[in-house]
């Protein structure tokens, strides 16, 4: 690739082959134009020191209410990506986080391990003999779907409905989306709304039926600086954690399984080192990070990479490109389960940093040891194929057969 095609690329207009593969257009922009402006006038970075400046400065924000405006007008897409904490800033970042934060404490993640244990067992004595299987489906998606659903209340009967409604919310915000992705974005927040509404108002009246490992509870009672959740607050919040704890999580399983097969020495290395897991589920996370691209805006003329960036530019931030980098990580595209230091930044830095990445670390640390222990010998059964979204990396099918 070429320095004229690092300095044509835009983000609004990429196609499958990147979708596939981003990382040698990656490679090409962070060496040519890591500074990169998109036809839009969007910033797009690639270089893993540029990307973690942006996060830790706190002049930038995450609030969307105008560029959301204009991609979702009006609807429950809009109310539900403008109401969750993850688009906003402090003060209200704050208030959610603080109360959301009564979820993962140490006490809350240390009754959440014999569960995950459990659920992991549960599910991989699901998989005996039943021969070829798509393992998103089979596995993946359903270890945090059904830690999630625990940790906020979700019963069994509904749980099979979250994949499908977190697909079409989070993959409205891909860089450009037709108006059949929007129509099924706001759909989905229009059910998913009124399921959770039946759930906060069950609990809510009935506090003292939580189950181990609940949540919910916590989240309409708490208080910060004397302020409760409102209703849709509560909603929108509690729509983003189911989300963000089984999308992200969903992608580490696959893309973890996806690389085991396209590196059977490292496959080797952990069967033969199961102590290694640990910094396994690291590289994985680096090497496939689940959520590739982030945003935020200037709020005033900012110098990044040396070039001084005005006031109210919108910056996509490419964790990806970021991860990959060869000032940072030796050998960026190798896959090395034995790496150290891997500083990668998967959940992030800064004021919104993924709260849930210590539970999605034991998630996955439990899930590839007791994987591989079980099914040392895991082979591939056809073609993978990738998820169709630019933002969120992860499978749509991986065929294994154990
Ligand atoms: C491998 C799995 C995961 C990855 C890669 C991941 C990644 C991320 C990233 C990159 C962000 C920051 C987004 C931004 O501000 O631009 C984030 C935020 C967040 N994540 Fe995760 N996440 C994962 C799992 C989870 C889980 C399991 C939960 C909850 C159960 C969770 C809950 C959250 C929440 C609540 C935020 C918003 C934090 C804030 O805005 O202050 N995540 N995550």
């Amino acid at each position: 690739m070429s320095k004229e095609a690092a300095l044509q690329f835009d983000l609004n207009s990429i196609d499958r082959d990147f979708i596939d593969n981003p990382y040698p257009v990656l490679a090409n922009l962070r060496k040519h134009d890591p500074v990169h402006f998109n036809s839009d006038g969007s910033l797009y970075l690639t270089r893993f020191e540029d990307v973690k400046a942006v996060y830790q400065d706190r002049s930038m924000i995450s609030d969307k209410t105008v560029a959301f405006k204009e991609k979702f007008a009006d609807g429950p897409l809009y109310k539900h990506h403008t109401t969750s904490l993850i688009f906003n800033d402090p003060p209200y970042h704050t208030t959610v986080r603080k109360l959301l934060a009564h979820a993962f404490t140490p006490r809350k993640l240390a009754e959440m391990e014999p569960l995950i244990s459990e659920i992991v067992d549960r599910l991989l004595d699901d998989l005996r003999g039943a021969g070829d299987v798509d393992f998103v489906t089979a596995f993946a998606m359903r270890l945090p779907t059904e830690v999630i659903s625990f940790m906020l209340g979700v019963p069994q009967q509904h749980r099979h409905k979250l994949r499908g409604y977190s697909l079409a919310i989070l993959g409205a915000l891909d860089p450009v989306i037709s108006q059949q992705r929007l129509d099924n974005g706001n759909h989905a927040v229009a059910e998913f709304s009124e399921l959770l509404n039946d759930l906060i108002n069950h609990r809510r009246n009935n506090p003292e039926g939580a189950g181990q490992g609940e949540v919910l509870e916590a989240l309409i009672f708490g208080e910060f600086e004397g302020r409760r959740l409102t209703q849709e607050e509560l909603i929108q919040n509690c729509i983003f954690l189911l989300n963000a704890g089984h999308e992200t999580t969903t992608s580490l399983m696959a893309n973890g399984a996806g690389m085991l097969l396209q590196a059977p020495d490292q496959y080797q290395l952990l069967r033969d080192n199961p102590d290694l897991t640990d910094s396994a589920v690291e590289e994985i996370l680096r090497y496939e990070s689940p959520l590739q691209i982030g945003n935020r805006m200037t709020t005033s003329d900012t110098v990044i990479g040396g070039k001084t960036i005005p006031a109210g530019t919108y910056i996509h931030t490419s964790i990806a490109g970021a991860n990959r980098d060869p000032d940072i990580f030796d050998q960026p595209d190798k896959i090395d389960f034995t790496r150290n230091p891997n500083r990668h930044i998967a959940f992030i830095t800064g004021i919104h940093v993924c709260l849930g990445a210590t539970l999605a670390r034991y998630e996955g640390k439990i899930a590839f040891r007791r994987l591989i222990q079980r099914y040392p010998q895991m082979q591939a059964a056809g073609e993978p194929e990738r998820m169709p979204l630019a933002r969120f990396r992860g499978y749509s099918n991986l065929p294994v057969r154990f």
